[in-house]
């Protein structure tokens, strides 16, 4: 008899355990904008977000929702969610502590400073973002599994499951997705010839399933083994496996030897609000700062909203900061690196002495300072705080959309083409226009400099703001406008996210303009400033998260692109 009813009563539990299930899923809210609640993800898929937002329902803290969104977007937002890639990712404890892993990817052992070059010494184009030798050693799986163990509360098993869940069973994909799948279909079968999963004949559309089963069995060798399970065994072997197909250069020692950094996160101040950010080896961080140190003794709440003057301020701070990054920047675990000088407030005062209010300088008149004798594209960012406080905030890419385009064959997953943000030779534009010297030259087992800035803002030691953004150079700038937007011009969390941006990184010599944000009168003044400008779709894609008076949080997803919040 008892024998008999054990399957009854396993199926009785496995019915609770559905509904417990269906019911925690059903108490999500999810949208755009989530306003009044005390845990939220904001991601760039709604499946990343919901996935996080599960698990912290499942009793996981901010890290382990983290660290499940950043593998569910691994499989959901392959353009530039990874595991192929790397990223970095800023921890606030709800007792104040902040925390940063770096898991950006490096150089590999055989790299070296002239890689690119041809016997003129000429760049040979597409060689560090097409093929194989422009991905990096991946840093993304270390990284989370770092994190995870010195902050997770549940089991890394639970955390990672929903991405393996979504890679086995499918996702549905949103109607961007499907396009910009069709318009990389011609990439990927060159790069991909034997096929891959991201190739559907006729093309995809809105609503089709896209199913990884490749990509899923991998990530249950990192369930099963964690780093061993990418880094060794049979996921390092189809990778050193589809680098001897390609002539790529990433060895097995490349892999064994990867280790994400725990760094000492950068911070500053503005306007009596705490601004922690990320060190080198991105220049994000720096470059926020700055701006923000160099605009704040001009009072730009002074000048009108989108006025000429306050994007004039502001393009001129760009230009100086830009111009410090490409002669200074790189990764400072192999060079020295003047950080706090270039952070120093006379420092960035006297850079600023030169500043006209009413006439542009042109960028050719300016260079980089001297701190120390004065003392598509596709990356994603991810905004999670839970019930605690606990607050995280995540920036991961694979550099280009959809990165090398390489998927490593029988894993699944796609290779970044990240050396292509190294310097490939001095003066030398990369992808996002940005020049660099040998403060970012190729060597061997070196990061290639950055610009991810995931930041986190507090306001007399309690939580303010979780933000970040994709978009390369823009990166840092889009960051930068909507902690102004919050702080200088007390927009709501929604305006200050979804307003019109601009953008100035020293060279090209131009104001880059979001379609439809200034008007002619404002452009024209501009104009008569000396500015250049230069009108783009959009810039940044910005995922936040505000903590609101009341106690409650808001959570803001971009309304460029598929972003969604999700929370409760
Ligand atoms: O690390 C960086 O700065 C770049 N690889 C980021 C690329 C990026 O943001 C692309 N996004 N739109």
């Amino acid at each position: 008899m008892i024998i008999n009813r054990i399957p009854a009563l396993i199926i009785i539990a496995v019915l609770i355990a559905g509904c417990g299930q269906k019911n925690a899923e059903s108490s999500l809210k999810e949208g755009r904008v989530l306003s009044d609640v005390r845990a939220v993800v904001v991601s760039a898929h709604p499946q990343g977000s919901h996935a996080g937002a599960m698990i912290m329902k499942k009793g996981g803290n901010a890290v382990d929702a983290a660290v499940a969104t950043g593998f569910a977007l691994a499989v959901c937002y392959p353009a530039a969610g990874n595991i192929g890639g790397g990223g970095f990712m800023l921890v606030r404890t709800s007792e104040g502590a902040h925390d940063l892993i770096d898991f950006r990817e490096k150089a590999p052992l055989a790299a070296s400073r002239d890689m690119y070059l041809d016997a003129a010494d000429d760049v040979v184009r597409g060689l560090s973002t097409d093929t194989h030798l422009a991905a990096g050693v991946p840093g993304s799986v270390d990284g989370m599994i770092r994190i995870h163990a010195k902050y997770g509360k549940l089991d890394f098993r639970e955390v990672i499951q929903p991405s393996i869940d979504l890679a086995a069973n499918g996702f549905i994909l949103t109607a961007e997705q499907a396009s910009s799948l069709n318009r990389s279909a011609e990439m990927f079968r060159k790069r991909n010839p034997e096929g891959c999963a991201f190739v559907r004949v006729p093309g995809w559309k809105e609503g089709d399933t896209l199913r990884q089963p490749d990509l899923a069995t991998t990530l249950e060798r990192i369930r099963d083994y964690g780093r061993e399970g990418f880094y060794s065994g049979l996921t390092a072997k189809l990778i050193v496996e589809e680098m001897k197909r390609g002539n790529g250069i990433i060895t097995s020692g490349d892999l064994e030897q990867y280790s994400a950094v725990f760094r000492k996160p950068l911070s500053s101040s503005y306007r009596g609000f705490d601004i922690v950010t990320c060190p080198p080896p991105s220049a994000g961080g720096i470059i926020l700062l700055q701006m923000l140190e160099m605009i704040e003794p001009f009072s730009p709440a002074e000048h009108e909203f989108h006025s000429p003057e306050m994007i004039h301020l502001i393009a001129e701070a760009g230009k100086r900061a830009f111009a410090d990054r490409a002669r200074y920047a790189g990764d400072a675990d192999f060079i020295s690196m003047p950080v706090q000088e270039l952070l120093n407030e006379n420092y960035l005062k006297e850079r600023m002495a030169g500043f006209d209010p009413i006439a542009a300088t042109p960028s050719s008149n300016i260079g980089a300072g001297d701190p120390v004798s004065s003392g598509s594209t596709e990356t994603t960012h991810f905004s999670v705080v839970d019930e605690e406080g606990n607050a995280v905030a995540v920036t991961t890419t694979l550099n280009g959309s959809y990165g090398s385009g390489i998927v490593v064959k029988g894993a699944g997953f796609l290779l970044n083409n990240e050396m292509d943000d190294f310097s490939v030779k001095p003066g030398f534009p990369n992808m996002y226009g940005l020049t660099g010297s040998d403060a970012n030259a190729i060597e061997a087992g070196k990061r290639m400099l950055s610009s991810m800035t995931p930041v986190i803002v507090e306001k007399e030691g309690k939580l303010f703001l979780v933000a970040g953004s994709p978009g390369g150079s823009t990166i840092p700038t889009s960051v930068f406008q909507v902690i102004i937007n919050l702080i200088d011009y007390n927009m709501t969390p929604r305006a200050a996210v979804d307003t019109g941006r601009f953008h100035h990184q020293w060279l090209p010599d131009r104001i880059s303009i979001e379609k439809n944000s200034l008007t002619e009168k404002t452009a024209g003044r501009l104009q008569k400033m000396g500015h250049i400008l230069h009108e783009v779709t959009a810039l940044g894609r910005v995922n936040a998260v505000c903590a609101r008076q009341n106690g409650f949080l808001e959570g803001v997803a971009d309304k460029r692109g598929d972003n969604s919040a999700s929370g409760y």
